[in-house]
Parts: structure tokens; sequence; C-alpha cells
């Protein structure tokens, strides 16, 4: 785990004549510490200090991933920039969807045109697009380094060779034994934070190519997660989000196993974090403790975001999520009565090998008696090595936009209907940040995930306020602070 000051002190104190360390926190100091040397020599040859961009493609623990990957090149002497006319860009990819691939493949083949101009420019790529070979072979002549989502925490070693060799590297593990979160990490929200708390994935739901790109499913010790949210606290953070891919199976594997809703309860008590959420529970295993805790604890967030994906029994079998219609649709309800004004939201897949116009009745028909707050649709996109991209039953393309758009009507129709419920109530929002469209406006978020625009002063971004939501916008409100 990363405190600043600690940070600074450690990599002022490394021997940098003594060979590499083996443990994985000091060798990460010595790493930074040499590569510092050498960005500073090559800033001093430039006569400005060199930049650097971090590009984030994907879920939200990739953005997690980022900032670690920006702590470190902050630590190394780079001054970082949003802009990928930059020394150093680094590309976070994704690989969950065919687009996923598309978009960073169109970056980087912009990025091919910056670097004819810069000479000093270097170009990374890691994340889970380069833990298939395929993409690692297309795009390896045009990139500097490439590593991808096992070895993450070897980045500082990684960058450091690239420098100092100027040569091309490619580093790529298809597993990790360990977990070391021990990186720097530069914040993108100085009052939010997400925290990841376990790593993989193990439920080889048959469409989904994040078990082969992240590996076995790992929890992290709770003692780490909870040193982790009070140093965030004391450094500002008002919010944490914790993160993985099934939350309900957190703990799983630990020498004293805990259950997520444990866990959930004890990150909540922390002074200073005045709200949780949590990403992404699997309807499969939600427990009664965690409905419970999320009850009775206010500063959880009223928020269940609940990925159906299908609402027909056959497709759920055949997508191994381990759960029927009914059995969801019993679960929402059972969350709905037991929290007071929680909002569910889900994601989608439409078109999935076999489905018929019958099984997207039944997806919408859910939709319409769960009732979402919002939903994430998506067009179902084939993965290489996954058991449904074998499947013979391929839907053609111009049969799944018929029922992609009549499932993103019914999810249209229910956001809204949703969201208007609370006209006229005052509710707790936190302040995020000003409002890109509306000068004078602030954009806050409520406890349900809800955005609300209100008009008031940057000063007040990071702190929670009362707001009264005057008027409805389909998924979003404008309002006043109270
Ligand atoms: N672990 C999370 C989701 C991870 S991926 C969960 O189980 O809910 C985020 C979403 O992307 C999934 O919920 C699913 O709706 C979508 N998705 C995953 N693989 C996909 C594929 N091959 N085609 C289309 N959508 C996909
Ligand atoms: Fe993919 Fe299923 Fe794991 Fe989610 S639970 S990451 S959809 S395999
Ligand atoms: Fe994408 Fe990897 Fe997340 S495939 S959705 S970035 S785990």
């Amino acid at each position: 785990m990363y405190d600043n000051q600690k940070f600074e002190e450690e990599i002022a104190a490394v021997d940098l004549n003594a060979p590499a360390p083996q443990d994985e926190h000091t060798r990460e100091l010595y790493y930074i510490a040499k590569l510092k040397n050498i960005i500073s020599k090559r800033s001093a040859e430039a006569g400005r200090p060199l930049t650097a961009c971090t590009v984030t493609f994907g879920c939200q623990m990739n953005a997690r991933d980022s900032e670690k990957l920006s702590g470190t090149l902050s630590r190394a002497g780079f001054v970082l920039t949003d802009s990928e006319n930059a020394d150093f860009v680094i590309f976070n990819t994704c690989t969950v969807r065919d687009n996923a691939d598309q978009r960073t493949f169109g970056h980087l083949g912009r990025i091919s045109h910056l670097k004819k101009q810069n000479p000093r420019m270097k170009v990374a790529v890691c994340g889970c697009m380069m833990q298939e070979q395929g993409n690692v072979d297309r795009i390896h002549k045009s990139v500097d380094l490439i590593f991808g989502t096992h070895n993450i925490y070897r980045f500082a070693e990684y960058l450091f060779e690239v420098y100092d060799t100027d040569e091309k590297i490619t580093q790529i593990w298809n597993r990790s034994d360990q977990i070391v979160e021990s990186q720097p990490t530069e914040r993108k929200y100085p009052y939010k934070s997400g925290i990841n708390i376990m790593f993989g994935c193990d439920n080889y739901c048959s469409y989904c190519i994040v078990p082969y790109v992240r590996g076995r499913e790992r929890s992290r010790e709770p003692v780490d997660i909870l040193r982790e949210v009070e140093m965030l606290a004391a450094d500002g953070v008002k919010e944490v989000m914790l993160l993985g891919q099934n939350v309900n199976s957190y703990g799983r594997g630990l020498a004293d196993p805990i259950s997520f809703a444990a866990l959930l309860r004890e990150v909540a008590q922390v002074d200073g974090i005045g709200r949780v959420r949590f990403m992404t529970p699997h309807p499969k295993d939600l427990s009664d403790e965690l409905i419970e805790v999320v009850r009775d604890t206010p500063n959880i967030a009223r928020h269940i975001h609940l990925p159906l994906q299908s609402g027909s029994d056959r497709i759920l079998k055949k997508m191994n999520r381990h759960y029927t219609k009914e059995q969801y649709i019993a679960l929402a309800q059972k969350i709905r009565d037991s929290i007071e004004d929680v909002s569910i939201t889900t994601d989608i897949i439409v078109g999935f090998p076999g489905e018929t116009e019958e099984d997207v009745n039944d997806t919408i028909d859910v939709i319409e008696r769960v009732g979402f707050d919002n939903a994430y649709t998506f067009i179902y996109s084939p993965r290489r090595g996954t058991p449904a991209a074998r499947m013979e039953d391929q839907v053609p393309e111009e049969k799944v936009h018929e029922g992609f758009d009549r499932v993103l009507a019914t999810v249209q129709h229910s956001a809204k209907e949703r969201s208007m419920r609370l006209q006229g109530r005052v509710m707790e929002a936190l302040i995020e940040e000003p409002n890109a469209q509306k000068e004078g406006y602030l954009t806050a978020r409520l406890s349900n995930n809800m955005i609300v625009h209100v008009p008031g002063d940057i000063s007040l971004i990071g702190t929670f306020r009362p707001v009264l939501l005057k008027e409805c916008r389909g998924f979003y409100y404008f309002g006043e602070l109270q």
C-alpha cells in the first residue's frame, strides 16, 4: 500500500549500486530510483521536463490500475498530462468486446504520426488486451513496451529497461501468484477512489474473456484493504468504491475467510468515509447478510448494480450464469423491499448465440417487472477462446439490432419512470465536478448513483450537500442546493 511521504523517503534511501532486490516492494523502489536518474538526464537533454500520459479503457478496475501507472510515472520525474502528444504514452487496454480492441488500435494508429514528429516519444501498451497473443503480435513492432495484467507491478522495472537500453521490451506472464499493491498512486479525483479488493474471476460466463485475461480469483487481505481506506480517508477521500468482478465471492481462499458483507461493514466504519460503493455483485450469490448490511448502514450507497445479462432461462443457462429469470426477479424484489430508496441498475447482452425474439421478450419482461433505474445494454461480441464464440448459432447482426433497439427503448422508459418518482425530494449529494456544458453549474451524485446538476461554486467540490431535485430530465436532474 502507498504512503506518499514514506515512499519519497524510501526512494531517497535506495542504494543504486546494489543488485536489484528480490522483494517486490523494495525492487520497485529500486527501479523508480534508477528511473528518476535517467528521466532527469533525459529532461536536461530536452531542455524541459519529459511529459507522460496514461490513457485508460475498460472498467473501474483498470481505472484504478492506471492511477498506479500514473503514480509511478510521476515519482519517476515525468510531468503528467492529458494530451497523447507526450514523451511517454501508456495505453491500459480492455478487450471485453471487440469495439474496445478497435478503440485501442485507433489510438495506436493516430499516435504513430505523433511519434514520427517527436523522436523522444515512447509508447507502451498494457492491460487485458495484451494477454491475447494475437494482439501483441499485431502491435509489437510499433511500440516500445508491452506488458500484461499479471505483471503490472513490475512497470517501474520495465520502464527503466526501456529508457536504459532504448530497446523494445515485451513481457507477458500467464499467471500471477502474488498480490503486490504497494505502488505509488496518482488519483484522478481527490475526493473519491476505487479500491481493488480482489483480482481475477472464476465464474467463466460463457461469453466473457475476463477470466482468461485476468486469471484466477484472488482476494486481498482485509487488513490491507482497511489500511488503504484509512490512508485514503486521511488524504481527503470521502467516497470509496470496492471493486471486484464478483465481490460476493470476496474472502474465499484467505487464511481467515471473511464475507464481503462483513468487509463492507468495516470499511463503512472508517473515519472520514462519507460513502461506500461496491461493484459488481453477481446475482447468483448475493447474500441476505449483504442486503442487511446495506440496509442498516446509512453511508453505504443505496445502489446495487446487479448484472442480468439475459431474462431468458435458456440463454442464462447457455451463458453459465447460475440463476433463472424468476430467481433474479425475486432477488431484485427482496432488495427493493429491504432497502429504502435503493436503485437497481444492470448490464444486458443482446444477440447471444441462439437468442430468439422470444428470449429478447423475456429480457424485456424482466426490465419491466424489476423497473431498472438504469442499464448498460451491449451487443454480444464473440471473444476468441470463450465457449460462446464456438457455439454454432451465432445471430446475424441485422437481427440483433432489432432486439437491441427494443431492449434499449424499454430500459429508457423504465429509467425515466424511476427517476421521476424522486421529483421534489431533498437528497444528499456528493458534489463532484464543474458541469462541462453549463457555466456556473456543478455535477453531483446521489447515494443511488443518479446525477444532479446544481448551480454553485467550485469550492463545494468534494463535499456532501442536501440537494432539491427540481426538474427531471430522464436519467438526471436539475436541482438546487439547500
Ligand atoms: N464481472 C462483471 C462484469 C464484467 S464485464 C459481472 O459479472 O457483472 C462488464 C459487462 O460487459 C458484463 O456485465 C456484460 O454485460 C458485458 N460483456 C462481457 N462480455 C461481453 C461480450 N462478449 N459481449 C458483449 N458484452 C459483454
Ligand atoms: Fe465475466 Fe462473468 Fe466473471 Fe463477470 S462474473 S467477469 S461476466 S466471467
Ligand atoms: Fe475490460 Fe479487462 Fe475490465 S477486459 S472490462 S478492462 S477486466
